[in-house]
């Protein structure tokens, strides 16, 4: 069971220096923490894999405001999320942008948690299946890379796709690319047990939630009854 805390734009160095001192985690579960790039050094060498939440595909270069994989490894990042909603949505992220970055930290060592999912206007269209299947195909099968399902409409909205919904999601999924794939939207310690329990579920990524160390350790306790 894989557990991963996506922090998004929060947490400094002082607070996740301070967020680690506090994180217990149980035996069965394994933690990857996703800080912003300014805390990974912070973050790394503590016992618990830290993955950037971006890479870029360039070994270096004029691409300002972007990461390298050398420039993640030099710190002890073990991977990346690729491909996040949020990096869809706001920054322009497409579906050859999210094949290059995966293939390119692949090949360079990088493990990667791919992002999929349908936004609510393509679930009531009846497009899931399709949407999910174009994100998919773009995606590289690696063993050191695992797919995110992460329904847009349930981001950060405390709305959660239902066991069920998560299942056949996950089906589907794991019907086109052979991988584990985790849930994220919406994971709190209250539903993560009905969540995780599911066949095809084999982890969660979690926003909001994994901000606290106690909520986050709660998640991991579901994760493994
Ligand atoms: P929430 O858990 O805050 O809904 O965020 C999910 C997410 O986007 C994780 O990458």
């Amino acid at each position: 069971m894989l557990v991963a805390g996506n922090w998004k734009m929060f947490k400094g160095p002082t607070e996740t220096a301070r967020f680690l001192d506090e994180l217990e985690v149980p035996a069965g579960v394994e933690v990857v923490l996703c800080p912003p790039f300014t805390s990974l050094a912070e973050a790394t060498g503590r016992g618990i894999a830290v993955f950037a939440q971006n890479v870029h595909w360039a070994a270096e270069g004029a691409f300002t405001g972007e990461i390298s994989v050398g420039m993640l490894l030099e710190l002890g990042v073990e991977g990346a999320l690729v491909g996040h909603s949020e990096r869809r949505h706001h920054f322009g992220e497409t579906d050859e942008t999210v094949r290059l970055r995966c293939e390119h930290a692949l090949e360079s060592g990088l493990r990667v948690i791919a992002c999929v999912g349908e936004t609510e206007a393509e679930r009531e269209a009846g497009r899931t299946a399709e949407v999910l299947t174009r994100q998919v195909a773009a995606i590289p099968q690696h063993e050191h890379l695992v797919i995110a399902y992460e329904p847009v409409w349930a981001i950060g909205t405390g709305k959660t796709a239902t066991p069920e919904m998560a299942e056949e999601a996950h089906a589907l999924i794991k019907g086109l690319h052979d991988t584990q794939v985790l849930y994220g939207g919406s994971v709190k310690p209250e539903n993560a047990a009905e969540l995780l329990g599911q066949p095809a579920v084999d982890g969660a990524l979690v926003g909001g939630a994994s901000l606290d160390p106690a909520s986050l350790a709660a998640i991991c306790h579901a994760a493994v009854s």
